[in-house]
């Protein structure tokens, strides 16, 4: 049987990293093989493009639709090289942002026309579409709060997405809240302001009805 294709999605500092790890941690207490994995990036080339994307290691920010592009082209690898055969192993994919990051930063957050981003990306895509998105949502004050304190735990600097005004956050935010709206079956949307274990369980609760609708 098919493996599942879960994608985790909203703005910055949702904790959409640490609630992949739990995910994976409770699918295999469940027998279940799963990976995680990420965009962009996941794959070599994907890593260099999340590079060139997120601190201009061209020396040059890329113009809007080739930032677009360029995400397209990283997430493309990542399903032909990896999404789609675990998938057809009958491995979960868990994967940290996917094509509804597109249409929410690209299309609502920098305003490129939304139905033609949606449509750049079923063709990236090629039919491996989540059979489950969960939209961690966050305002995005709080969700800065949280990278700020990552920083200062790291030593990292805001990449190239998180210097952007507050209010192209907002739209980035507002959008993913339009697209879980006009695909209630798709998505879920957690509250992602509470501790990473009660988000956790509000996440496995999800999964686990996805689990019962199959059998
Ligand atoms: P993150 O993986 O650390 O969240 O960083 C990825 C950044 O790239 C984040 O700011 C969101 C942004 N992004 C887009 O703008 N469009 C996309 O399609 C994807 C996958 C990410």
């Amino acid at each position: 049987m098919r493996g599942k294709f879960i994608t985790l999605e909203g703005p910055e500092g949702s904790g959409k990293s640490t609630q992949a790890k739990m995910i994976i941690r409770r699918l295999a207490e469940r027998g279940i093989e799963a990976i995680t994995t990420r965009e962009p990036g996941g794959t070599a080339l994907g890593e260099e493009i999340r590079n060139i994307l997120q601190h201009n290691q061209a020396g040059e920010a890329p113009c809007e639709r080739a930032e677009l592009l360029l995400f397209e082209a990283s997430r493309n690898q990542l399903v032909e090289k990896v999404i789609r055969p675990h998938l057809e192993k009958g491995i979960w994919v868990i994967c940290d942002r996917f094509m509804d990051s597109t249409t929410a930063y690209q299309g609502y957050g920098r305003g490129l026309p939304v139905q033609a981003v949606k449509a750049i990306h079923y063709f990236t895509v090629d039919g491996v579409v989540p059979d489950l998105t969960l939209l961690l949502d966050i305002e995005v004050s709080t969700g800065f709060e949280r990278i700020a304190q990552r920083y200062l735990a790291l030593g990292e600097s805001a990449d190239r997405f998180e210097q952007e005004e507050r209010s192209f956050h907002e739209k980035v935010r507002a959008g993913y809240l339009k697209l879980a709206n006009e695909e209630p079956e798709r998505f879920r949307v957690i509250n992602a302001a509470q501790e990473p274990e009660a988000v956790s369980s509000n996440i496995w609760k999800v999964i686990e009805e996805v689990l019962t609708e199959d059998r």
